[in-house]
């Protein structure tokens, strides 16, 4: 098992914060100024939230693109030690493809993150209320101003919101790897009733992962062990259509006579996420919602293979299924499992934008998903789990259906749900999510951002 060097890892990698610092914003800036850059990392690298910290008023972390790396000293020869993603970016036209970021979300319309908004550094800041959250949003501000080095170009929030819930509705942050090494599954055991212990390597760079060797370590000529304990930090801002959500629901879940069924809606919406509103798997409750009130376990120890093979419960193509199908990947249970292993991420996204008064209607406002996630290889971990699985047209050998949540439309997509006697396929599913934004960034061990702070 790895020992690894809590001091050493930022706090992001091992804590979502969302506990005790329900509120966040993500701060984007450029570098204007390499030298004066630094010094205003070395300055800030002191109140960066490591692994060992337990701060209880505010926390902050530092992630960084390649072009900041380019920007700061790293030669091109070092940059080619990072994952191609990485170096390419997220905007490229092959990235593009592979991440079905087209038509609405294709990068041109993106408000960042783009050729045309390019970003350098990404600032996570949290805090135990909107109070401190705006003091240090302010400090922060002023440091940067005052910096000469680096400019704010946009400031994300992601305030409190009223539950755990997204803004379809549903009990969001259950199912989550626990890295090996961190001594967290007896928390998530009594959470959720399961915890899938994945391997430090596949989230923290330098350890062994579920290949039983590290993944690629970012070194250089004059960065040795660089990488060590960091992680890629993937951020897509994705606006939710939440009114064409559950309008598209309620027309298609309507009774002969066209009045609308909400107990039909609430079930087809279980359907697409895998989960009831109250996070309840549809695996083990297929027909209503249990509602397990929020702070009880949250169920997260169920197998599709075993409990679930045809998808008479949860769908073949649900969301929660594609993004982790567990044991039903291929005929062999153990081999699904061991394969999934290598396809993990850990989810540290938050909503942002105020939630919808009525989900049925359009009230102008944008709101959606800060989503982010930390691998140590995102073409294996996030690009492998959005290309082959979300975005697969025949994923488990289904016929022209992507994720019917978050998946890229194509002509005339289909969801099936198996029922007995016959199945149901829903027709022509909108897109209920669209890319606004979003970067590849790399967010390095303690030890490293010092160098980086340093001079190299
Ligand atoms: C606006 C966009 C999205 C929404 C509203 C959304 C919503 C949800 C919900 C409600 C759950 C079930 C609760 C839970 O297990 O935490 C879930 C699970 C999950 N989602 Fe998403 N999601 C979104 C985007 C994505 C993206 C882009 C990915 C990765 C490509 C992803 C990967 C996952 C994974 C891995 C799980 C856990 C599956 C499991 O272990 O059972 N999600 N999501």
């Amino acid at each position: 098992m790895a020992t690894l060097d809590f001091s050493d890892i930022q706090g992001f990698l091992l804590t979502s914060y969302a506990s005790n610092m329900p509120c966040a914003n993500y701060l984007l800036l450029t570098i204007t100024d390499a030298p004066s850059c630094r010094k205003w990392l070395t300055q800030i690298s002191g109140l960066i939230t490591t692994g060992k910290d337990r701060k209880s008023d505010f926390s902050l972390n530092i992630a960084f693109t390649a072009p900041a790396f380019k920007k700061l000293g790293i030669t091109a020869n070092d940059l080619q030690t990072f994952s191609a993603p990485f170096q390419e970016g997220m905007s490229t036209a092959v990235r593009q493809q592979l991440l079905g970021d087209s038509g609405n979300s294709a990068p041109d319309n993106w408000s960042w993150g783009n050729a045309q908004n390019p970003v350098d550094i990404l600032l996570l800041l949290f805090a135990n209320g909107e109070e401190e959250l705006g003091k240090q949003v302010t400090l922060r501000q002023t440091e940067i101003k005052d910096s000469g080095g680096v400019t704010l170009i946009k400031v994300l929030g992601a305030g409190r919101q009223p539950d755990s819930k997204e803004h379809f509705g549903f009990l969001d942050g259950i199912g989550q790897p626990i890295i090996e090494g961190t001594g967290r599954e007896a928390k998530q055991l009594s959470r959720t009733g399961h915890a899938t212990v994945i391997k430090a390597g596949e989230f923290i760079l330098g350890h062994e992962n579920e290949m039983l060797k590290p993944d690629p370590l970012p070194v250089g000529l004059n960065l040795p062990a660089f990488g060590m304990n960091g992680t890629y930090l993937v951020f897509r801002q994705l606006e939710q259509h939440v009114h064409q959500f559950w309008q598209y629901i309620d027309q298609v879940t309507r009774d002969a006579s066209g009045n609308s069924v909400p107990p039909e809606q609430d079930k087809l919406g279980a359907k697409i996420v895998g989960r009831w509103k109250s996070g309840a798997p549809v695996t083990t409750h297929p027909h209503t919602d249990p509602e397990i009130p929020p702070g009880v376990n949250q169920n997260n120890n169920f197998s599709f293979a075993k409990e679930d093979d045809t998808g008479l419960g949860c769908p073949i193509g649900a969301h929660i299924r594609r993004t982790n199908p567990r044991d039903s990947l291929f005929d062999d249970p153990e081999v699904s499992l061991r394969t999934v292993k290598r396809h993990r991420i850990i989810r540290r996204g938050r909503s942002y934008g105020d939630r919808s008064a009525n989900v049925f209607v359009d009230d102008g406002k944008e709101r959606g998903l800060h989503f982010i996630c930390l691998n140590s290889n995102i073409e294996r971990q996030f690009e492998f789990m959005q290309q082959s699985w979300s975005n697969n047209p025949s994923f488990s050998a289904l016929n022209n259906e992507t994720d019917p949540l978050i998946g890229q439309r194509n002509d005339g997509n289909v969801f099936s749900i198996p029922a007995c006697p016959v199945r149901t396929r829903i027709h022509d599913l909108p897109e209920f999510v669209t890319t606004k934004g979003g970067a590849y960034f790399f967010m390095p061990g303690m030890k490293a951002l010092n160098q980086l702070a340093g001079g190299l």
